[in-house]
């Protein structure tokens, strides 16, 4: 069972170099282990390693792998199956004929055992993906096509699979259901890959396969069959995804370059939801009959810190437009009880567009009757596709695994659509609205701002905090939302046990665990509660914790239990939260990288998680 990034060519050469190469960029899907198999002039060779793809790029030029014209390659997320060696993918048939690579899930893999393949069949792995090599070779009988279709119909589940079969040494074979995976022509050959980001400038024409959709690919060519292997016509897909980089724009880390690219991202994202200073009715956005007659309740569905960023659209719309709003993570709510119907809004929020509990809950909303909206980063993708409507966030390619910028991009189309949704149902004034809009246009430039202004502050504190084993993130309303997504950050990346707390809840228990010298970070910035926050403050700091305050300029001359500050720049309260989070993103960061913790790619995390 896997996650994971599956890439293959057919080519005239050596395809090493570029399988090696897709996967170092298909590696935000996983990085537990990684395999390659090629088929050259003596036939199959093959290496796989635990760890990362760099790991396997050693191996490969140790053992001098013997060069070919068509290869496979994967790199793993593991879910089933220890990340060893031996569940590297790809996984051979019992003749060694066949040679398979698999992103998904193949649900029925134990069933077919038993009931499909020879009782006393003999598994290399502990996979399910090793169970689709034994059935090809079990129903091949010389042509791979109706092999790779006995295949691709027996199994249950979500799988797209990379295929080669030595009989066929320059052909490549590819088939999908559920899980993505696209095919491209080429200069220097085709191409399957499950982002065709992994590929490059290379891929012209891009085709998706669905529905146990077979392709063949052979350097000059695709011809595609539907699941029975009748011969089809497909026609290209645009996908305007970006291409993975293995750019860093100058910066150490992705991670930190993806900060810094946060004002382009917020930019990017709200101009076109804006026109003349106010918020317009995009087309994603419900309806406006629909808000103003029938919207009664919404709620926001996502993981990790997307989730987060509906904790704080979810305060927003409840204070400015007046309408039930939760925020819900999304492999709760896929099972609960869900009171939802055709008046309500439901949104979903994803970087990937992938996130299994996040497609889940979308496909039980729409069984519901209710709206759907999806927020989504990458294009083409499934949550994209199945929601009624969307509205993309223009972060570009995010390659850290830990969120940054999509996580800003993400606030930014939710400050637009509580303003949108606020307008319609009469709860701000247009002339409110757009003021509140003035004030949307310039926190891009806001964000910058702040990357500079807390940047000496933030690095000398993160040494301290680097040597920490535990700390705590505080505030109210919006700030509380967002403590959570700063305490995340801290936690996966440096390995620091880090817990957000709601301020006013920390003495309900959670207080016995401050002891002296235990930071304690605050975060205040709505005007509201900024007193009661710092009261808190005051609270932990009787009791010996280290505190840090984040707050705005405009706060600075208030009284507070303080040991460092760090302000950002004053913007409107519901927008606050976009600068506070940059010094805790930048915290996180610098804390991390004292502590030698590998950023970019966190022990145990794969960005995209398309496994429940
Ligand atoms: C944390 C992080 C994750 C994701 C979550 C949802 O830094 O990146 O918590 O936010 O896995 O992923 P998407 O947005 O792709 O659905």
């Amino acid at each position: 069972m896997t996650m994971c990034g599956i890439i293959g060519k057919a080519g005239d050469g050596n395809v090493i170099p570029d399988i090696i190469n897709g996967l170092k960029k298909l590696e935000y899907r996983g990085y537990d282990s990684a395999g390659i198999a090629v088929l050259g002039e003596n036939g199959y060779s093959s290496v796989k390693t635990a760890g990362k793809v760099d790991a396997l790029s050693e191996a490969v030029t140790a053992c001098r792998c013997a060069p070919g014209d068509t290869g496979i390659g994967h790199t793993r997320w593991a879910t089933h199956g220890a990340p060893t060696d031996r569940n590297a993918h790809p996984h051979f048939s019992p003749d060694g004929k066949f040679s398979v690579v698999h992103n998904g899930i193949i649900e029925n893999a134990s069933e077919l055992k038993k009931s499909v393949l020879p009782e006393d069949e003999v598994y290399a792995s502990e996979t399910d993906t090793g169970v689709a090599a034994h059935l090809l070779a079990f129903y091949y009988q010389g042509d791979v096509i109706e092999a790779v279709s006995k295949t691709v119909n027996a199994l249950k589940g979500s799988f797209a699979l990379g295929i080669l079969c030595s009989d066929c040494p320059e052909t490549l074979f590819a088939a999908a259901c559920a899980s993505p995976l696209f095919a491209a022509k080429g200069q220097s050959g085709t191409f399957i890959a499950s982002d065709m980001g992994a590929v490059g400038e290379d891929a012209k024409e891009i085709y998706k396969l669905t529905n146990r959709e077979i392709a063949r690919l052979t350097k000059d060519g695709i011809a595609f069959f539907d699941a029975d292997g009748k011969p089809i016509v497909k026609n290209t897909v645009s996908v305007q995804v970006g291409r993975l980089s293995l750019e860093k724009g100058g910066f150490e880390h992705y991670m930190l370059y993806e900060i810094m690219q946060q004002p382009d991202a917020v930019r990017d994202t709200i101009l076109p939801l804006i026109k003349d200073g106010h918020i317009i009715r995009h087309e994603g956005f419900p309806e406006r009959e629909f808000v103003r007659e029938r919207l009664n309740k919404i709620r926001i569905i996502a993981c990790g810190s997307a989730y987060h960023t509906g904790l704080v659209a979810a305060s927003l719309i409840e204070q400015y437009c007046g309408v039930d709003c939760r925020a819900e993570v999304a492999s709760e709510f896929r099972y609960s009880a869900a009171l939802i119907d055709e008046n309500t809004l439901t949104v979903f929020i994803s970087q990937s567009g992938e996130t299994a509990d996040t497609l889940a809950a979308l496909r039980l909303a729409k069984e519901k009757g209710a709206k759907t909206l999806a927020i989504v980063n990458i294009e083409g993708s499934a949550i994209a596709t199945e929601s009624d409507a969307v509205v993309f966030t223009r972060a570009g390619r995010e390659t850290a695994v830990a969120t940054t910028k999509a996580y800003s991009a993400q606030l930014a189309v939710l400050y637009a659509l509580t303003l949108y949704l606020a307008r319609e149902k009469g709860t701000v004034t247009e002339e409110q609205e757009g003021a509140y809009t003035a004030e949307l246009l310039r926190l891009p430039e806001k964000i910058r701002l702040t990357t500079e202004t807390v940047s000496e502050t933030v690095t000398e504190l993160a040494a301290m905090l680097a040597k920490k084993e535990d700390m705590f993130f505080i505030g109210r309303l919006l700030d509380s939302a967002a403590a959570m997504e700063g305490s995340l950050k801290m936690k996966e990346i440096s390995y620091i046990n880090s817990q957000a707390y709601a301020a006013g809840e920390l003495k309900h228990g959670t207080i016995s665990l401050v002891e002296e010298g235990t930071p304690v970070i605050a975060l205040a910035t709505q005007e509201d509660v900024f007193t009661k926050t710092v009261a808190n403050l005051y609270e932990v700091k009787a009791r010996g914790a280290y505190t840090i305050l984040i707050t705005e300029e405009k706060f600075l001359n208030r009284e507070f239990a303080a040991d460092k500050v760090i302000a950002v720049p004053d913007t409107a309260d519901p927008f606050a939260v976009s600068l506070a989070v940059v010094p805790m993103q930048l915290l996180s960061y610098y804390t991390a990288k004292n502590r030698g913790c590998d950023i970019d790619k966190p022990k145990n995390l794969a960005k995209s998680v398309t496994v429940e």
